[in-house]
This record gives structure tokens, C-alpha cells and sequence, in this order.
């Protein structure tokens, strides 16, 4: 094996997802430093269906306000467990949202979900690569209309993911992956 190749495997393998991160900063300069990476990403047409809000220092309130806007109540207060999720948000130095358009094109769509997500996992990479660590999220509130528009995400648009981004400061261990053997039909004759 080459070392290129011995390196971008290990790159690959080690990356975790970090849900632990250490309070120093990482600047904007070297989001966008990593999204220059990222965007080699194949895409098909290279319509290049990417959009990013990236939430930094005093900006990361407008993506924690309209997190705590989703989760109130009728009373509109905000629940404890939510205010606590909040309060962590709030230590993890940025928060970068990943948009895409939505294609009236069921095949367009598809091709487009592939290409962000191939993108992401690059970012990942290239992170990892230089000692940052995120975590890709989905969570339900992702889909809230109040949550999409107090941060700026326009009708037609989907959000592919949140992605909390810091220096590690806990790698869990890696969860066990089943033997590709398992999952392979080899058709040969
Ligand atoms: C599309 C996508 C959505 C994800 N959403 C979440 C999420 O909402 N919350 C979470 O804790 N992890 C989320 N993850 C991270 C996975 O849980 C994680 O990749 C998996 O547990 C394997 O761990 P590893 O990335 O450390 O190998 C998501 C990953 C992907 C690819």
C-alpha cells in the first residue's frame, strides 16, 4: 500500500463523530479553508447544491434562539431539557447549517442529496485531518418552520444537517462495522 493511500484510509477509519468538544476557538477562516476542500465533491452537473449558514461567536445565539423558539410550549416557555441542550449548544464553538434546494425532480433530488452528502463527509475528512471534530445531526427540529426561518433557511430549501463543529475533546470508541462479506452479492458468471 501506498502512504497516501495508507493515510486517507486511516483518515477514513478513525474519524468518530465528537459530541465533547474543548472550549478553544476555531475561526471562520478555517471553516471556509475546509469547505474549499469539501466542495470537490462529486456532483452531478456540477450544479454544486450547497448552501451554508455558519453560526460563529455571537451569531451561534440566533441559531440557539431559534433551536429554544422550536421547543416552546403553548405557555411559550421553554422546556428544562431543552434549555439544558441550549446551554451546551452554547459551548461548542460553531454551528454550521448545510442547505440544499429542493429539486421538483425526484431525480435531480436524489443526485442532489448525494452530492451534499458526499461534500459533508468530505468536510469530515479534511477536519479530521486537521484535528477538528463535529458531529452531522438531524434532528427533528430541523424540519420545524420556526427553527428554518429564524435562521434564515427559505421555502424550497432543505437543511441536510447541522453540523457542531469543534476541537475533540472526548473520541468515543468506534462503534463495530459488519463485515462487507455480508453485505455483498458478487455476480461473476
Ligand atoms: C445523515 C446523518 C444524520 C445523523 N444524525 C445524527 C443525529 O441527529 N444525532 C446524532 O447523535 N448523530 C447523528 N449522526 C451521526 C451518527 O450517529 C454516527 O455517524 C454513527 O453513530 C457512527 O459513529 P461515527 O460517525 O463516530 O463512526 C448522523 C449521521 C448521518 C450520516
Amino acid at each position: 500500500m501506498t502512504n497516501q493511500a495508507h493515510i486517507i484510509d486511516t483518515i477514513i477509519k478513525e474519524r468518530r463523530s465528537i459530541k465533547k468538544f474543548k472550549s478553544d476557538a476555531l475561526s471562520t477562516d478555517e471553516i471556509i479553508e475546509l469547505l474549499e476542500v469539501a466542495k470537490w465533491a462529486p456532483n452531478h452537473k456540477l450544479t454544486e447544491p450547497w448552501r451554508f449558514l455558519l453560526f460563529a461567536e455571537e451569531g451561534k445565539e440566533t441559531f440557539i434562539q431559534a433551536y429554544t423558539k422550536s421547543q416552546m410550549g403553548a405557555d411559550q416557555t421553554v422546556p428544562e431539557k431543552a434549555q439544558k441542550k441550549a446551554a451546551y449548544f452554547r459551548q461548542i464553538p460553531i454551528h454550521l447549517v448545510v442547505v440544499m434546494p429542493e429539486h421538483p425532480r425526484q431525480k435531480t433530488w436524489d443526485e442532489d442529496y448525494g452530492a451534499v452528502s458526499a461534500m459533508i463527509q468530505n468536510f469530515q475528512l479534511a477536519a479530521w485531518a486537521r484535528g477538528i471534530g463535529m458531529i452531522w445531526r438531524t434532528n427533528d427540529w430541523i424540519y420545524d418552520p420556526i427553527f428554518r426561518e429564524a435562521i434564515g433557511v427559505k421555502d424550497g430549501e432543505k437543511i441536510i444537517g447541522t453540523l457542531m463543529i469543534g476541537y475533540a475533546d472526548f473520541i468515543p470508541e468506534a462503534k463495530e462495522r459488519t463485515s462487507i462479506k455480508e453485505k455483498l452479492t458478487i455476480i461473476n458468471e
